[in-house]
Order: structure tokens, then sequence, then C-alpha cells
């Protein structure tokens, strides 16, 4: 007889094949053409909090010193009922200025990524850990980050996104409640709430480190499988 451990070894792959498999036929999970703003809220239960709700509770918010230097409180931006979400650190100058999240320098990388992989910017929804620019773009501190985040919890809550794309060792730090480095995160399903979490870099750190832009493709496509996407294979 094989040796028991072989045989199992060999029973777990192709079962993971045959699970593959199945997904890309669109039979478990979403079906493949489900476009990626879900219809509407699934009937039962009680409802979470609306977005316009979330943005109302935060109000001209004054919970931490960030409120002091910004220009613009950064709420969130995209479709209400998205199935995919992404979570940065916190506004820079031009989010500031605009109120609007990713619209600077590392808002056209993550577009750029979004078009190659045939997603519409408002098909998905794209927030911030902090509402409010840290000063000099620093990172936030971590009393900042603890008023903030149940603001963020509350928008996913709403959403309730089947994917959430962390960027960056902050937001996936935040998000997840652990100290380990993105390294050991990065490209690594994780979960919040039983929603898949796929922590991945920061696109300013890929405009610093181009070389490294492969690896967010790859997490992408770990990604775009789950939500049962046709993409490019090619980075
Ligand atoms: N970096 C972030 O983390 N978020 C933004 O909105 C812009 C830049």
């Amino acid at each position: 007889m094989e040796n028991p451990l072989h045989e199992l070894g060999h029973l777990v792959r192709q079962l993971k094949e045959w699970l593959l498999f199945q997904g890309r036929l669109g039979w478990l999970g979403r079906p493949a053409h489900e476009p990626l703003a879900q219809a509407g809220a699934e009937a039962g239960g009680e409802e979470p909090p609306g977005l316009a709700e979330v943005r109302a509770e935060l109000g001209d918010c004054r919970r931490c010193k960030l409120a002091r230097t910004r220009t613009n409180l950064v709420f969130g931006e995209g479709a209400p009922r998205a199935r995919l979400m992404f979570i940065g650190e916190g506004p820079g100058a031009e989010e500031d200025a605009q109120g609007l999240p990713f619209v600077g320098a590392a808002g056209q990388l993550l577009n750029k990524l979004l078009e190659k992989l045939g997603l519409k910017r408002n098909e998905v929804y794209i927030a911030n850990v902090v509402k409010c620019r840290p000063p000099g773009n620093r990172e936030p501190e971590s009393d900042e980050i603890t008023q903030c985040l149940p603001f963020l919890k509350k928008q996913i809550e709403s959403i309730r996104p089947q994917v959430i794309v962390t960027l960056g060792r902050v937001a996936s730090q935040a998000l997840l409640g652990t100290q380990r480095p993105l390294t050991k995160l990065r490209g690594r399903w994780q979960r919040y709430q039983g929603i898949l979490v796929m922590p991945t870099f920061h696109p300013s750190y890929l405009l610093r480190f181009p070389r490294e832009r492969h690896k967010t493709w790859d997490d992408m496509q770990q990604v775009m499988e789950v939500l049962g996407k046709e993409v490019s294979r090619e980075a």
C-alpha cells in the first residue's frame, strides 16, 4: 500500500485543482459574469448603516489632531455595493485639496492598475484608514488610527465587499489588527470579519520601486480569480 500521507497529499492537490476549476466555471462563489458592483442588499437580517449615515456620523470630525491641519476630510469614493474595496493609509496633499481618495501620483498608478485589470474606478470602493491628511505626509499615529478606524469598519459593514485589498503596511496592519510585517502578509489571503483580505504594496512604494510592481500584479490576479473576472495574465 502507498504511504497514506502521500495519498492524502495527492487527494488534497486534486481537490484544490477541482475547486479552482469549479471556481473558474462560476459554480462556486459568485458567478463569473457578475458585475463588480452588487445589485442590491441581500434580503433578511438587520440592514447595516448606509454610507450616508456613516458620513453623517463623522460630521465635521474633530476627534483627533489631524482635524487642525486638514483642508478637506476624505471619506471615500466608489460604488456603495462594490464587491472589491481598496484601503489606503491616509490622504496626501492632492487628496486633502480635492476631498477625494487616491487622486495624486499614487492614485494615478492605482488607476493604471485598475485599467489594466479591466476595472472601472467607479465599480470599486476606495477609502483610507485615516480620513484626514497627516501633515507632511507622515504616517498616521496610533491615536489617530484608533479614532478613525471605527468609521472605516462601518464603511466596510455598509458596503459588505467580497474582497478587500489593503494597500501597504499601515492599512494592512490597522485593518487586520496585527503587527506582522507586510513582507509576511503580502500576497497571502487574510480575513477581516469573514471578508477576504489581500494585503499588497502601497502604490507610493511601487512608484519608488517599479521593479516590485509585478508582485502587486500577482496579488491582484489572486483577487480577480476570486471575483471571477477574466483578466490578462501579462504584467
Ligand atoms: N495615499 C493613501 O494612502 N491614500 C490616498 O488617498 C492617497 C495616497
